[in-house]
């Protein structure tokens, strides 16, 4: 049955985040390294990527690589860089098909130069594409994030740009590295883990999450219908009463 003839197309979620979990333990499963899990990801995320353009999402964000994972064995850091290159490379006819805009959010400077040139390329590439914002999290900390948001806006006080009385929500946004993107309405994570592991802190202040047992490996687009399926089969209420939203 076509999963996607659940879904009401008036209310899909204009911007979901997925924290792609569950490599490392995909390919344990199988008796495989954790990197052998990372090279089967790809699937996984064309498949939401298709998905989320097909009922007409407008963003969707991916946590690709964290601050955090700096810290995981050499071997691995450098396996997932390498990914990460060739994986746009290969991508990126498929994105200017598809009307893909890539995005990137995070402390990308950190990366490897070549992954830096590959991202930018194809950033650039991608610019005018309009049918759906793809944006990956690399090297990316939503403390950091906002540890560098206030450090932009302190900047401003100082050099007098900016008062103290005027700094209010939308200063905050605006110094994220999302500034371009709608709020975070729905955030799935994958391989049963129940945290937000430093994901966009900010601004999931009132997404729905969505947690799956289902490895990222084994992510499909039937997987990214019943995410949103559960979405709109839940009330958002922002405060106000259940009354108030049926009124
Ligand atoms: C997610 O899978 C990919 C990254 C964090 C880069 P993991 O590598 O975290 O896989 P598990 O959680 O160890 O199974
Ligand atoms: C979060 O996954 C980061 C990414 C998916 C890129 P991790 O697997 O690194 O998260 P923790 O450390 O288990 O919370
Ligand atoms: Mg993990």
């Amino acid at each position: 049955m076509d999963k996607k003839l659940h879904i009401n197309l008036e209310r899909v979620p204009k911007h979901v985040a997925i924290i792609m979990d569950g490599n490392g333990r995909w390919a344990k499963g199988r008796g495989m390294s954790r990197i052998f899990g990372h090279k089967n990801a790809l699937t996984a995320v064309r498949e939401s990527v298709k998905a989320a353009s097909k009922i007409g999402v407008n963003a969707i964000t991916l946590y690709a690589f964290s601050t955090e994972n700096w810290k995981r064995p050499k071997l691995e850091v450098d396996a997932l860089m390498s990914l990460l290159i060739n994986s746009l490379k290969k991508e990126l006819p498929d994105f200017m098909q598809n009307g893909v805009k890539v995005n990137s959010i995070g402390s990308t400077d950190q990366l490897p130069k070549n992954a830096q040139k590959v991202l930018n390329d194809v950033i650039s590439e991608t610019k005018n594409n309009t049918e759906i914002i793809l944006t990956f999290a690399l090297s990316y900390g939503a403390r950091e994030e906002i540890v560098n948001a206030i450090k932009n806006i302190s900047k401003k006080v100082v050099n007098k740009e900016l008062t103290l009385e005027k700094i209010d929500e939308n200063t905050i946004n605006n110094h994220l590295y999302t500034f371009n993107l709608p709020e975070v309405d729905l955030m799935i994570r994958t391989s049963g883990e129940q945290r937000i592991s430093n994901f966009l802190l900010w601004q999931m202040a009132y997404a729905e999450l969505y947690f799956t047992d289902v490895l990222w490996p084994d992510f499909r687009e039937a997987h990214f219908y019943d995410a949103i399926i559960d979405y709109q089969n839940r009330e958002r209420r922002f405060g106000k009463t259940s009354e108030q939203i049926t009124e």
